[in-house]
């Protein structure tokens, strides 16, 4: 940072980018602007590393129009790991010189910088044990791993409670690692899919059995041990996806498919299952950050019980390479830029 003049170096963009064709990574400018200050209950921290989400890039694509990004220019990225700078009023847990993870607000954004505001309520001490790149793929990835895994499918920790069958879609993503990796903490049986170069990978994080997406087993979803599914956490993006029909055999009794990337027309599906009374659920998930959760992330990591695995670092400078690595959707774990 120019200490005289409080500007910072940060990636920016001032328009929705994309269309049919896709994002166009050169609309990304790097710039000089002011660091921003922290207000009441908010924290500034000097950044170690942010990592970037396909959320980040659909926000750019202009998929929550007009209501995110709030304002042009935009800084993306959420996730972030940092140092304590400076806080506002109201801040008692964290001072100068305190390491941090955090999630930023969507309508703000600010990771691709060097320095940014987030909220203390969604800030979450740093342990030595944890790198900050570690640190910073947790939260989006980590948070709706734990989320589907704990609250929509019902699955513990701590491996208490009956055993579930779980299969997780792209166990090779960032959700997807955090997801099997949590899964095994629980009393599960895990089946999961990912593509033929990542089979020993997903089974080294602890799946019981890995399905390459490209076979007709792997598409059909099939259990190769004949496994019905108590719940599905589907991580696999793309658009149409994979239809209920191709679920439904798969799936246990009362079984569950929690889709991450809902669509409204698997709004509509997920409906239509509710107001049926099908025993069979879909259940739409978006995430919603909480500091607590995040905190259990990290000591799970702090602890050795999990693991962020990181597809490739780059510096800011060179972020648009970051960007078009999470555009091309190819990531086995979690994209780290570092200042
Ligand atoms: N609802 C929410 O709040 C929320 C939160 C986080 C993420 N999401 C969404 O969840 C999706 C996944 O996010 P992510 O961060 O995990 O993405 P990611 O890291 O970009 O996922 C990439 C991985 O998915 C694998 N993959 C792609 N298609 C697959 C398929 N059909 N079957 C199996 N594996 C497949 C790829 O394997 P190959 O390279 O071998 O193809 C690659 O390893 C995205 O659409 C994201 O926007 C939603």
């Amino acid at each position: 940072m120019d200490m005289a003049r409080k500007v910072m170096h940060a990636l920016q963009y001032d328009s929705y980018g994309g269309g049919a064709s896709g994002l166009k990574v050169m609309e990304m400018k790097h710039a000089e602007v002011p660091v921003p200050s922290a207000k009441k209950d908010e924290v500034l921290l000097k950044l170690e590393a942010a990592s970037l989400n396909p959320y980040d890039c659909k926000i750019q694509k202009g998929v929550a129009r007009p209501f995110l990004p709030r304002s042009f220019p935009y800084i993306p990225a959420l996730d972030i790991a940092g140092e304590v700078v400076a806080v506002g009023p109201g801040v008692e847990d964290f001072k100068t010189g305190d390491k941090v993870v955090a999630v930023l607000g969507a309508s703000s954004g600010g990771g691709l910088a060097e320095f940014a505001v987030a909220k203390k309520s969604l800030s979450v001490a740093r342990p030595p044990e944890v790198s900050a790149a570690e640190a910073a793929g947790l939260p989006i990835a980590g948070l709706t791993a734990y989320e589907a895994l704990t609250k929509c499918a019902g699955v513990q920790l701590d491996g208490s409670g009956i055993q579930k069958n779980i299969l997780i879609t792209a166990a090779s993503g960032g959700v997807g690692h955090y997801a099997v990796q949590l899964a095994k903490l629980g009393n599960t049986y895990v089946t999961a899919t990912c593509g033929a170069r990542n089979l020993e990978f997903v089974r080294d994080l602890g799946a019981d059995e890995v399905l390459d997406y490209k076979t007709p087993e792997g598409a059909a979803l099939k259990s190769p041990s004949g496994k019905k599914y108590d719940a599905v956490i589907h991580c696999a993006p793309g658009s149409p996806g994979i239809p209920w029909s191709t679920f439904e055999p798969n799936l246990s009794e009362n079984g569950k498919v929690i889709h991450i990337s809902p669509s409204p027309s698997i709004m509509i599906t997920s409906a239509v299952k509710k107001l049926t009374f099908s025993k069979k659920q879909l259940i739409p998930l978006l995430l919603t950050p909480k500091g607590e959760d995040l905190k259990c992330l990290v000591n799970l990591v702090k602890e050795g019980k999990l693991k962020t695995v990181i597809d490739s670092k780059h510096p800011l400078s060179k972020a648009e390479d970051a960007w078009a690595k999470v555009i091309d959707g190819h990531a086995t774990g979690k994209i780290i830029v570092e200042p």
